[in-house]
């Protein structure tokens, strides 16, 4: 897609990269990428659910404050509630999977899953997966083209440039 605006440009950019991450994330808990639950000495699960952790915990946290801080009250301002709170309520539904299956992969990574907290692992992570995959897409789709009329050059420097400062 192409953006006029550095934002719209980054969270798109940043939705890419979830919904690939998802795609591994389906792969691995279908056992699609081998065998679920991952054998003991499988050295690419603690890498992926390090990945995963990661992502959930730092990037995706750090891309939602950002919507709902800087984003979301400026579609509110331009009439835009509903969708705003849409997005936001979607957010909710995200971390409400996101956090138990944050506790279940600290726990698998330290090496104690009961068979039953490995199904219900699987069943968390293709949750969230869905969650967050149909809540990317959407954003794409009726997000960032609002964004593109909503933001002028200056106000899209500016929160550009303090989100990508981290
Ligand atoms: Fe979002
Ligand atoms: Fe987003």
């Amino acid at each position: 897609m192409d953006f006029q605006r550095q934002t719209s440009r980054r969270l798109y950019e940043e939705h890419a990269a979830s919904l690939l991450l998802l795609g591994r994330v389906e792969r691995l808990f279908t056992g699609r990428a081998g065998a679920y639950p991952p054998a003991a000495d499988d050295g690419d699960w603690p890498a992926f659910a390090r990945t995963l952790l990661s992502a959930i915990e730092v990037e995706v946290a750090r891309h939602f404050e950002f919507e709902e801080r800087d984003l979301f009250p400026r579609l509110e301002e331009a009439g835009d509630g509903d969708l705003a709170a849409l997005l936001n309520e979607e957010h909710s539904t995200i971390r409400a999977v996101a956090q138990p299956l944050v506790d279940l992969l600290r726990q698998a990574l330290a090496g104690g899953l009961q068979a039953q907290q490995w199904q219900t692992l699987k069943t968390l992570a293709l949750e969230f997966s869905e969650r967050l995959g149909s809540h990317a897409q959407k954003e794409d789709g009726a997000l960032l083209p609002l964004l593109e009329h909503l933001l002028d050059e200056d106000t899209d420097r500016e929160l550009f440039g303090a989100y990508a400062a981290g």
